[in-house]
């Protein structure tokens, strides 16, 4: 049996201008998700989870659907493809961040479910292989994704993550953060595609938006490796993410009250349309998780974490 596990993420900066090549701030949060993974004697594949529990057939790992398990079956898909040979499983996956919120679920389980099943039969995939793979999965099953939420799973810490040169760079900083769950799953491929028709729609004012989110992503990363403020960029960020059209009337209500209670910066995280907001709160932490709180979210201090994925011992 070969346990593992991969971190959650917040996105700091650069959510969606992520997609169109601009580049993204996100750090890893001490909420993970475990795979355990056990070889059968048959080749079914089953699948024990807190979202969704099934036994599946190999065939049915490459089928479609918008199942809770397709990120584990297209994972699952690649591996084998990978090692040239497949196996029965049995499957125990736990995650403590909530599922379709913006807290990176679908990344730590896709990079979780790849280490532990190439490790199972006897493949040792590099981090730089695990995150690519990682990505491929997001790729086949939301069909636009930004390498962002596989390569902080993967690696853990705080990255500065650049598609268009298929990199990511270490940031070192360490922030207080507060995240507000709003309780309201949602599709990042919805939201993703929503973008999309509105840049269709009208690219001559969504293309600057989307470099100006890359803009200010940049001056992000020149401060926090600086020491100097990014609360007011965090503003600017979430205004931008309004004019996108992917925020909600409960998500800016957090996200003001955390602002009114002292909190320094606060903005919407991930895909929006519900999930979670996040908010710089170095002091006045109580007042601002009882602000976010009053706007029917739950609040959570969380730290980040430095490790991505590993094998659990
Ligand atoms: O996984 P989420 O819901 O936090 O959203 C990821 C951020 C997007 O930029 C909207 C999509 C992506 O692939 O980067």
């Amino acid at each position: 049996m070969i346990k593992t596990s991969a971190p959650g993420k917040v996105i700091l900066f650069g959510e969606h201008a992520v997609v169109y090549g601009e580049p993204s701030l996100v750090a890893a949060l001490d909420k993970r998700t475990y795979v355990e993974a056990d070889e059968r004697e048959d080749d079914r594949i089953n699948i024990t989870s807190n979202v969704d529990s099934r036994s599946l057939s190999l065939e049915d790992l490459s089928r479609g659907g918008e199942d809770p398990l397709r990120y584990v079956r297209k994972a699952l898909d690649l591996v084998f493809e990978r090692v040239e040979e497949s196996t029965g499983l049995e499957l125990k996956i736990r995650s403590e961040t909530p599922p379709a919120s913006g807290l990176g679920s679908s990344a730590s389980v896709s990079v979780a479910t790849i280490l532990a099943v190439s490790k199972l039969l006897g493949a040792d995939l590099s981090p730089r292989e695990i995150a690519d793979m990682g990505h491929r999965v997001e790729l086949e099953v939301q069909g636009a994704a930004s390498p962002t939420d596989t390569s902080i799973a993967t690696f853990g810490g705080m990255l500065y993550v650049l598609p268009k040169e298929k990199r990511v760079e270490t940031v070192d900083a360490d922030l207080s953060l507060i995240v507000g769950y709003t309780g309201v799953e949602r599709s990042t491929k919805v939201l993703v595609e929503r973008v999309r028709a509105l840049r269709e729609s009208y690219p001559s004012i969504v293309d600057p938006i989307i470099k100006d989110i890359g803009k200010l992503t940049r001056e992000a990363r020149v401060r926090l490796d600086g020491g100097g403020e990014i609360g007011d960029l965090m503003n600017i960020n979430h205004g931008l993410l309004e004019a996108l059209g992917v925020c909600t009337e409960q998500l800016s209500r957090a996200v003001y009250a955390a602002r009114d209670a002292g909190a320094q910066g606060a903005k919407l995280t991930g895909a929006g349309g519900g999930g979670c907001m996040i908010a710089l709160a170095a002091e006045h932490q109580g007042e601002v998780m009882r602000a976010i709180e009053a706007c029917d979210c739950s609040a959570m201090t969380s730290s980040l974490s430095r490790e991505g994925v590993r094998i659990e011992r």
